[in-house]
């Protein structure tokens, strides 16, 4: 073979190659709860990341996007460092994406490292997360965030004492210092504090000793669904209200998703959060109505945001690349991230990999037979604290 013809060959196989590469999916790990009580983040989330592909169509750069779903079960470590060794390995995912509970992204975050897969955040929310990998990416919110902003927020509106009861693990630690940090900052004082376990926590005797000890106010981050309803359930009966207890909540307490089950015992639940349901913008709009076409008897929730962001962000990866998904471009390219979310400007904080948002103070009202979280007061572009 003369030495023209085989360079022919030769580049004959490599274009063959590529084209091959081109045609092949983009295959996203996504792990997150599917079943059981914690179902419910599985839906949203990935019910946010279809109405993307839906809107924008599920090819990008020629490559389509295949989602390979993975049932984390609910906060389960064990398992999922399994999921992401078999996606990783077995599958030979380009990304791993979803993360529901932080200890369930700490072990995605080691296997991210290893395997060097870009691994895109979308609830999990424990400060720490992004600073485990330099592979990972946060579209969700940290608890830091949210809630540092609104202990100085409530000692600025006049509240002196507060009592904090919080979920056990990461997200409750951060929620608990980020709140007294910013409430004893602002002059506030600390009346008590008490941690609950993650599973299946028992209210009666902690709202028992928050009646005993009389605070002004109760602060209160639980990990979103089943416990935020026993949680308000057990303040009625026990009869908080009246003994003149007011209620302060991270906004998981009030998810949009699930709020209609709290009935009108949510009725004036103050809360802080990134993203409601009620949020006055065209973007929003648009959002809940497109989200509401395609997945009737569901409403959005925060959770269903992070993960149209999320897809939005990694598409546009891709697009940037030319169908390419190489690790390191990726993740400089997702650092780069700035648009108008359904919830307000976001972009990512480049140095940290985490996100930069709108913080919102929230009440509960009645609008329009509906019972939603009503934005009333807001701090900008708040970066996580937390780091
Ligand atoms: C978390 O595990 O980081 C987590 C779970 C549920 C939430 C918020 C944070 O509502």
């Amino acid at each position: 073979m003369t030495s023209t013809r085989f360079v022919g060959a030769f580049a004959g196989v490599l274009f063959a190659a590529t084209a091959a590469q081109a045609a092949d999916p983009v295959k996203i790990g996504l792990i997150l709860p599917f079943s059981g009580p914690f179902a419910d983040y599985g839906r949203q989330i990935d019910n946010g990341i279809q109405l993307y592909l839906k809107q924008n169509g599920d090819t990008v750069a020629g490559r389509k996007i295949e989602l390979i779903r993975k049932d984390s079960t609910g906060p389960a470590p064990d398992i999922v460092k399994r999921l992401a060794q078999e996606l990783v390995v077995r599958d030979k995912v380009d990304l791993l994406a979803g993360f529901g509970f932080t200890p369930n992204a700490f072990v995605g975050a080691q296997i991210a490292t290893d395997a060097r897969k870009p691994m895109v955040v979308m609830n999990a929310a424990t400060s720490s997360i992004t600073a485990k990998s330099p592979y990972v990416v946060r579209f969700s919110f940290t608890q830091a965030q949210i809630n540092e902003p609104f202990g100085a927020w409530a000692a600025r509106g006049g509240v002196q004492s507060v009592y904090t009861i919080v979920s056990d693990y990461g997200p409750g630690h951060d929620a608990e210092a980020a709140f007294k940090k910013g409430f004893t900052a602002a002059g506030g004082k600390v009346a008590g504090e008490v941690r609950v376990p993650l599973k299946s926590p028992e209210f009666s005797a902690y709202i028992q000793k928050v009646k005993d000890t009389k605070p002004e106010a109760v602060f209160v981050f639980l990990p979103a669904g089943e416990q935020g309803n026993a949680f308000v359930k057990t303040w009625r009966e026990y009869g908080l209200p009246q003994a003149g207890v007011k209620l302060l909540a991270a906004g998981d307490l009030t998810d949009d998703g699930l709020i209609e089950s709290l009935g009108d015992a949510a009725l004036g639940l103050i809360t802080s959060f990134h993203y409601s349901y009620a949020h006055d913008s065209a973007v929003n709009k648009a959002y809940t109505a497109a989200y509401e076409q395609a997945f009737p008897q569901v409403r959005p929730n925060f959770m269903s945001v992070a993960g149209y962001d999320g897809m939005a962000a990694i598409a546009a990866a891709i697009k940037a690349q030319d169908g390419r998904v190489d690790p390191d471009k990726t993740v400089e390219l997702l650092k780069t991230t700035k648009m108008e979310s359904p919830r307000g400007p976001i972009s990512i904080d480049p140095e940290t990999r985490d996100i930069v948002q709108t913080v919102y103070i929230r009440k509960v009202e009645r609008v329009g037979g509906k019972l939603v979280n009503v934005e009333f007061d807001k701090i900008e572009q708040v970066k996580d604290p937390g780091k």
